[in-house]
């Protein structure tokens, strides 16, 4: 597996393979990998001819500046595992190389990004949509993998590419979570070892209110699963949304044949987690 660090040598190299008429597929990550991004790479393998993983800590993403600092650096261990899933080629850029200029690009995502995290976390989509856009001109992937996890993300980067008129297949990948229900995230190893104990209920109470929510109304469902959390004084919800699962417009009421995506953000011990379940397919 080869690692490069400057735009021109990854694109030269790549377009070398794109003369054999590769297929590229294409993984964005911060790094801190774990078995979540491991399961997109493979996915990648599976559909491609080479595979390309960035690993960027995209710093125009965070609006909260210790939340920058704190977020886990593990270059080392990551291309070892990245090497083992199947992995071709690596793009680790400094922020000077991805960045030479402050981007000043500014996209309208409209209602997409007023809600959930949009809402809570000013200015991330935007600089989520930034990196993303360059890093597609770089890569120039027939097809890049994203998670169901950061469920509001997928609809951003689809709205983008549509905008942009990108030619590239967005493919959207299952949560994967530990053996106990916890979502995983990199985000996970700052628990400590009682937040760690407690952090299942999350996807437990998820699935505790889809049960409920064949007898109640959405606004209902939303208020039982708050009183769940609430009812536990270590955590502190953000917030718990069901909302249509394409526009992300908080649902009213059960729309047949429409489906209901219930996500949630929640303090646990001074981490945010983040985790979604569908609540009508
Ligand atoms: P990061 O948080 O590193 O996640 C990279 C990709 O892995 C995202 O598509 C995310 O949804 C996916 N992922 C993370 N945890 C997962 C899990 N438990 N199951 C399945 N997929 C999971 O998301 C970002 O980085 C950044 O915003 C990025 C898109 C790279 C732009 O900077």
């Amino acid at each position: 597996m080869i690692v490069f660090n400057k735009i021109t040598d990854l694109k030269s190299y790549l377009h070398q393979q794109a003369e054999d008429k590769k297929t590229i597929g294409f993984v964005p990550t911060m790094g801190a990998l774990h078995e979540g991004h491991l399961s997109l790479v493979r996915r990648a393998k599976s559909e491609n001819d080479l595979v390309v993983v960035s690993i960027f800590v995209n710093p125009i993403q965070f609006n909260n500046q210790e939340d920058l600092l704190k977020y886990p650096r593990t270059l080392d261990q990551d291309v070892k595992v990245l090497t083992g899933a199947g992995c071709d080629l690596v793009f680790a850029p400094e922020v000077s190389e991805m960045y030479p200029d402050k981007p000043e690009e500014r996209y309208e995502f409209g209602a997409l990004e007023t809600v959930m995290e949009g809402h809570f976390r000013p200015g991330h989509f935007n600089g989520v949509a930034v990196v993303v856009k360059r890093l597609f001109e770089i890569v120039e992937p027939n097809r890049a993998y994203f998670g169901e996890k950061d469920y509001q993300q997928l609809a951003i980067i689809r709205r983008m590419v549509e905008m942009e008129g990108i030619q590239v297949q967005i493919v959207p990948c299952s949560i994967v979570r530990e053996a106990d229900g916890l979502a995983m995230s990199s985000r996970n190893m700052r628990l400590d070892s009682s937040s760690r104990a407690l952090a299942p209920k999350i996807f437990e109470i998820l699935l505790e209110g889809k049960k409920m929510s064949q007898q109640l109304s959405p606004k209902e469902t939303e208020n039982w699963v708050l009183s769940q959390f609430e009812s536990i004084s270590e955590f502190t919800p953000e917030y718990f949304v069901i909302s249509d699962a394409v526009s992300l417009q908080p649902l009213e009421q059960w729309n047949e044949g429409k489906s209901a995506i219930a996500c949630i953000a929640i303090y646990l011990g001074g981490v945010r987690l983040i985790d979604n379940l569908m609540y009508r397919s």
